[in-house]
């Protein structure tokens, strides 16, 4: 790897379609060296999770952290933030971003990786924080629904928002269509924040793309 790329690793819990989407984006938009940054992991705390597969045929490292081999969430969360931290280069720890990762993190492990772990999240946040979100968008009679990614704090699904999609609820809806609809804007605008993310991490830095 080049020595000046930002390392991703993202983090998964099943089918992997938000990682695949930002995997694609970044080889179509060439962030390596637009925005020098390189997905390099890809962690699940599922064994059996689709996005490995995925993750593995585009020769991603994958790494499976089963959570329930770990004796309680502290643990489990410093074992993550050591397998994380393979990945930092000199100056520059990885981004992290949570895709389908389905774990409640410790305030430890945000607090390590404050400012650098995104999350997505499939409701209009603050709407609809935590589990089931499509449902109890239909069971309140929303019109709008759809996705938030924002950057992890302490308090679940509450940290800055960086980009939201709307979705007309239909007449016809169920959880599941609805969370059809959402999921393909999910692809659209978690490459889109994580770029731009990258992009003033970049300005920040004072540096300019490769080519
Ligand atoms: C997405 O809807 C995401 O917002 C939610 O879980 C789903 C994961 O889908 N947290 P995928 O694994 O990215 O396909």
């Amino acid at each position: 790897m080049h020595s000046t790329l930002q390392p991703i690793v993202i983090l998964i819990s099943g089918g992997g379609s938000n990682m695949a989407a930002i995997v694609r984006t970044a080889q179509k938009d060439a962030w390596g060296e637009r925005l020098r940054a390189q997905v390099v992991a890809v962690v699940s705390n599922k064994p059996h999770a689709g996005g490995l597969r995925l993750a593995r045929a585009q020769g991603i490292a994958t790494e499976v952290l089963e959570h329930s081999a770990y004796a309680n969430r502290e643990i489990f969360d410093q074992a993550l933030a050591a397998a994380i931290a393979r990945y930092d280069q000199p100056q520059r720890p990885c981004l992290v971003v949570l895709a389908g990762f389905m774990r409640i993190l410790t305030p430890g492990f945000v607090a390590e990786h404050a400012g650098r772990l995104l999350n997505i999240h499939p409701s209009l946040l603050p709407a609809f924080a935590g589990l089931h979100t499509h449902q109890r968008a239909l069971d309140a009679g929303c019109k709008f629904a759809g996705a938030t990614v924002h950057q992890v704090s302490a308090e679940l699904d509450a940290g800055a928002i960086l980009e939201q999609s709307v979705v007309p609820v239909l007449a016809m809806d169920t959880a599941e269509t609805l969370a059809q609809r959402v999921l393909a804007t999910e692809h659209q605008i978690y490459p889109r924040a994580i770029a731009r993310w990258l992009a003033q991490r970049q300005a920040q830095a004072g540096e300019s793309p490769i080519r």
